[in-house]
């Protein structure tokens, strides 16, 4: 077993408070930090969660977000262990599939707009930089085309981003599109990770909700 696969004090906290992953503190940290999830002009959010399984982000938010709705996407399936059938609940859409494909995108475009997007997705890592920080930064760039394509005006945003070159580039289109831009790492990311959040807050543009 690697350090990566043993259960952290993290992991085990998680499992403890009902969570299928230790991301759900990042979420959790974010949120408390940033009001992202709290809709601009008050009211239910609707939450579109990009790279989802097993789940904690989503749990996390219909948890704490009575009344929202969320939709969520995923290559993978959702872990049932711990939801209590809120997978099942009308408020609540996920499509097994890779969101950079058009099918997959018209689902998750058709149930918008969005009041906040978060991705947690990450490329399945090779432990090569040079490989895995420019998958990371294109699934980051498509993240951001679904805010230009479906997050209301005044949403916000959280994308994961691996640093490396091209990293800055990606943030510097945040300062366009956003009028606060944070780049934030949470306390429960693994210390050797490379791994950060953008956070934009209150997208100019014109999509209405
Ligand atoms: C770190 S996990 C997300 C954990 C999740 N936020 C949670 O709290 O349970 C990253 C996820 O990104 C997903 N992913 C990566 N590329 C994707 C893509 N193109 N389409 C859909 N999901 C993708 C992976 O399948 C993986 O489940």
């Amino acid at each position: 077993m690697s350090a990566y696969d043993k259960p952290d004090s993290w992991s085990l906290k998680a499992q403890k408070a009902g969570y299928p992953a230790r991301s759900v503190y990042k979420l959790e940290e974010i949120d408390g930090k940033f009001r992202l999830l709290t809709p601009p002009r008050g009211g239910n959010p609707r939450v579109l969660d990009l790279g989802a399984a097993p789940g904690s982000w989503s749990l996390y938010i219909l948890r704490h977000y009575p009344g929202a709705f969320l939709a969520a996407a995923d290559l993978q399936a959702l872990s049932r262990r711990y939801d209590g059938d809120r997978f099942d609940g009308p408020d609540f859409f996920f499509i097994q599939g890779d969101f950079t494909s058009p099918p997959v995108r018209e689902e998750l475009l058709r149930r918008g707009p969005y009041t906040a997007i978060v991705s947690d997705a990450a490329p399945a890592t090779t432990g090569s930089r040079t490989v895995d920080v420019p998958r990371s930064l294109a699934l980051a760039e498509e993240v951001l085309l679904y805010a230009d394509q479906c997050l209301a005006p005044g949403g916000n945003l959280a994308v994961k981003v691996f640093q490396g070159p091209g990293a800055a580039e990606l943030l510097g289109r945040l300062r366009r599109d956003f009028t606060g831009v944070r780049a934030f790492k949470p306390a429960a990311c693994r210390g050797d990770s490379f791994e950060t959040y953008y956070i934009g807050l209150g997208k100019r543009s014109k999509v209405e909700v």
